[in-house]
């Protein structure tokens, strides 16, 4: 009988002691797991408000099209390298002379268009089936001075 209660006694102090223990432990373990995952989080949240950030400020600073266009018009051009220029690339449809084959004659371009107008024209591509193109401020420069030559 002594036996029997002492052998309850341990199993319910047992029993307690886990209680206790699971008791104490979870929750604080828990917690850890939510202040790790907070930190994954705002870490992540973080990284997205750089990556966006940075992708805006190139925008505006690099790739804006406007930029390349301000950094054209402060460029001297040649007539000879935007002939060349013009040969190897546009003679295709704007005909060897510039007066017109698919693409219309170029020849007055610069009184019916601005030099902004023209050099959109040939980056930006907003008129297919003329491409756009990827060039360098200097050979537009030389393209537009080419252009303008034709006057
Ligand atoms: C695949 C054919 C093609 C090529 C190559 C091409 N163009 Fe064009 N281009 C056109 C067509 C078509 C138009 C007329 C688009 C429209 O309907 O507004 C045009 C329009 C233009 C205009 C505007 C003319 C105007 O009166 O509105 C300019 C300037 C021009 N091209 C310059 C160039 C230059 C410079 C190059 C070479 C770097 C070039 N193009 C290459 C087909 C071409």
């Amino acid at each position: 009988m002594v036996q029997s209660f002492s052998l309850n006694e341990s199993e319910y102090q047992s029993q307690l002691f886990h209680a206790i223990e699971d008791f104490v432990t979870e929750p604080s373990s828990t917690a850890a797991i939510s202040k790790e995952s907070k930190a994954i989080f705002l870490r992540r949240i973080v990284l997205i408000l750089l990556t966006s950030s940075l992708l805006i400020f190139l925008w505006l600073y690099e790739w804006n099209p406007d930029t390349f266009v301000q950094e054209t018009l402060t460029i001297q051009g040649s007539i000879e390298t935007g002939n060349s220029l013009f040969r190897m690339n546009c003679v295709g449809c704007h005909g060897i002379t510039a007066q017109g084959l698919v693409g219309p004659d170029l020849h007055r371009v610069t009184y019916r268009l601005s030099d902004p107008e023209i050099i959109n024209q040939v980056v930006k591509g907003l008129t297919p089936p003329m491409p756009s193109f990827e060039i360098e401020s200097q050979s537009m420069a030389d393209l537009l001075a080419y252009m303008h030559s034709l006057n």
